[in-house]
């Protein structure tokens, strides 16, 4: 049974097809979870996040195989998982988090996981949310990103970059696979949404100069409020779509290379 409805549209998507060995290219709780449930041969996990990785690993002792694995490790690391293939491929709202880990590299996720997709690659984003909005509901949730970017910046660290599902499409394409089904998804936010942003922006409060902390403390406890009320009116905060993209790689995926280029330094 699906933790949520983008899951489910996945295993609709799947069909009678089996799992088979599974890869989350970008693990969490939330995809661990729906993966531990399915019925596959193996699951392999990737964070980028040694911490994160430590938690999953205590979080799903008693649900984890001994053929099942959580790996630490960098997709621009041409050796990640190298010769490794996947029947299916997951990547969980990887995109958008690529500019953490990997600046400038989202050009490339898709051809760098080309070669471990044997059946399928789904691909889960959050379409970018535009500069404004009439919908009360949608100027709330623009404050609450404005003001986790905010905070992330000024902390020194850096944001996430969500791409539109034009643009995935694009990429596929480019990077030789076939798109076989895409969907966008409304999203009705809850409080749980409203408290998880706002427990990023306190993570990153003590990063921050104090005077200026305090002030971003003060208005993260009026927006909470304020998101309270308007989930209240709506029974949540309807805004913004989430898009899945199912897609097969066509071609010979084993002659994709990823050369590790010596730079010259710059000047004369
Ligand atoms: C937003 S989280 C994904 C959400 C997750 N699917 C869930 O269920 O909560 C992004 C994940 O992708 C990983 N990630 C991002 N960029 C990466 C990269 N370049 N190489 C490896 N992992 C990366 C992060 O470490 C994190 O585990």
């Amino acid at each position: 049974m699906a933790l949520d409805s983008l899951f489910a549209h996945i295993e609709r998507l799947q069909g009678d097809r089996p799992w088979g060995r599974v890869l989350d290219a970008g693990t969490g709780s939330h995809s661990l979870a729906w993966i531990a449930g399915l019925t596959t041969e193996s699951s392999t996990a990737v964070t980028g996040e040694l911490g994160r990785a430590r938690g999953l690993e205590r979080e799903f002792s008693s649900r984890l195989r001994p053929r099942d694995r959580i790996v630490v490790g960098n997709w621009t690391d041409p050796l990640l998982l190298h010769c490794e293939v996947f029947d299916v491929v997951l990547a969980d709202y990887l995109l958008g988090a690529v500019d953490g880990f990997a600046p400038y590299f989202q050009d490339r996720l898709f051809t760098r996981l080309r070669p471990h997709v044997g059946g399928r690659l789904y691909v889960v984003g959050l379409e970018p949310y535009p500069d404004s909005t009439d919908s009360p509901a949608g100027r709330i949730v623009l404050e609450i990103a404005r003001l986790v970017n905010a905070c992330i910046l000024l902390a020194g660290h850096r944001m996430f970059r969500e791409y539109p599902l034009e643009w995935v499409l694009r990429s596929l394409d480019a990077s030789g696979y076939v798109v076989e089904d895409a969907k966008s998804f409304p999203i009705v936010r809850g409080m749980k949404f409203v408290e998880e942003q706002l427990d990023v922006c306190q993570r990153k409060l003590p990063h921050i100069e104090p005077s200026l902390s305090r002030e971003l403390a003060r208005t993260m406890a009026k927006l909470r409020d304020r998101a309270l009320t308007q989930c209240g009116v709506e029974r949540g905060l309807r805004f913004g779509e989430d898009y899945v993209v199912a897609a097969r790689s066509v071609g010979d995926a084993s002659l994709v290379r990823f050369p590790v280029l010596k730079l010259s330094g710059s000047g004369p």
